[in-house]
């Protein structure tokens, strides 16, 4: 097993971290090296102040082949349990490190997406993909079930129906198709994707990003919940937020009423005129 650091990479630009999966030759199917790289970016990148929002894209024809059979199954389990937690803590890890991260996510699903691919895709918050990506749920087709969280995400975005026949067929889908069964957002031509992806950055550039933070976990969290707990849960959540940015909201309400700058309806106020 190699320990090249560069299975992942990122680049900042305007903003915007592009976060790659960057093992072309293998289509970017996730190693325990993979994994442990993508938990060290994930460390180094979460609070820097040079960028609002993280992309997560796959370099070459796939976004991710899911887990690698080779060395994130077949050699750690020869090394026994120990290792095989390990492996699964390191991957399941980073995900969720993504899931509940400090910033706003989109996954830019350029091609392949496979099995266990569908944990990082299920952690970002928006997700694009090319009408020509290819998704399957393929763990049927080499004899396991979908494991490492893909039953839970297909099962968690999807109609019942289609989850179903997704996971026992293994069948490859479209990005068409998977926006139809709402696996992700929306696809486009893979000519225009990355420039759909960065429209819909910019546009959360523009919000408050400690609103951004309280809205990605307020979905996430209610989506279990009673309606009584999540009102209660989120009126907490707004005064908590209110600790880490009091003036936001006042500005907004002030932008509105007073200067008449803007419509709330119609776009987010303007962070700039903020007084720090
Ligand atoms: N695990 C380990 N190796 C993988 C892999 C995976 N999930 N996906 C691709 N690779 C490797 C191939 O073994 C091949 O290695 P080699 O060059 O040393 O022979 C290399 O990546 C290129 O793959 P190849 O199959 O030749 O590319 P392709 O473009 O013809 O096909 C896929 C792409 C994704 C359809 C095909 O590689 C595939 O079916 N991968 C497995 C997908 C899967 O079931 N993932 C679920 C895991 S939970």
């Amino acid at each position: 097993m190699t320990d090249d650091p560069n299975v992942a990479t990122y680049k900042i630009e305007d903003g915007i971290a592009w976060v790659s999966f960057n093992r072309p030759d293998k289509r970017n199917c996730m190693s325990p090296n993979l994994n442990r790289r993508m938990g060290e970016i994930l460390d180094e990148l979460e609070y820097r102040t040079d960028f609002g929002v993280l992309v997560l894209k796959g370099e070459g024809t796939a976004w991710s082949a899911g887990m690698d059979l080779k060395e994130y199954f077949r050699e750690t389990e020869a090394k026994g349990i120990g290792a095989t937690r390990q492996a699964q803590r390191e991957a399941y890890g980073w995900w969720r490190r993504l899931r509940w991260y400090n910033k706003p996510t989109i996954a830019m699903v350029n091609g392949w997406c496979f099995g266990g691919g569908y944990g990082p895709l299920y952690s970002c918050d928006l997700a694009i993909a090319a009408d020509e990506a290819q998704f399957a749920l393929s763990e049927i087709n080499w004899g396991i079930l979908p494991g490492g969280g893909a039953t839970k995400v297909v099962v968690d975005l999807m109609p019942l129906r289609d989850a179903m026949y997704h996971a026992m067929t293994g069948e490859l889908i479209d990005g068409k198709k998977a926006s139809e069964w709402r696996l992700v957002n929306e696809s486009v031509p893979l000519a225009g994707l990355e420039a759909r992806v960065r429209e819909l950055a910019e546009v959360l550039l523009k919000k408050n990003p400690v609103a951004l933070k309280a809205t990605k976990d307020a979905v996430r969290r209610v989506k279990e919940m009673t309606y009584d707990n999540a009102e209660d849960y989120l009126i907490r959540a707004q005064e908590a937020s209110n600790s880490f940015d009091n003036e936001g909201r006042k500005e907004g309400i002030k932008q509105f009423i007073d200067d008449k700058s803007y419509k709330p309806g119609l776009g987010a106020y303007e962070l700039k005129k903020q007084s720090a």
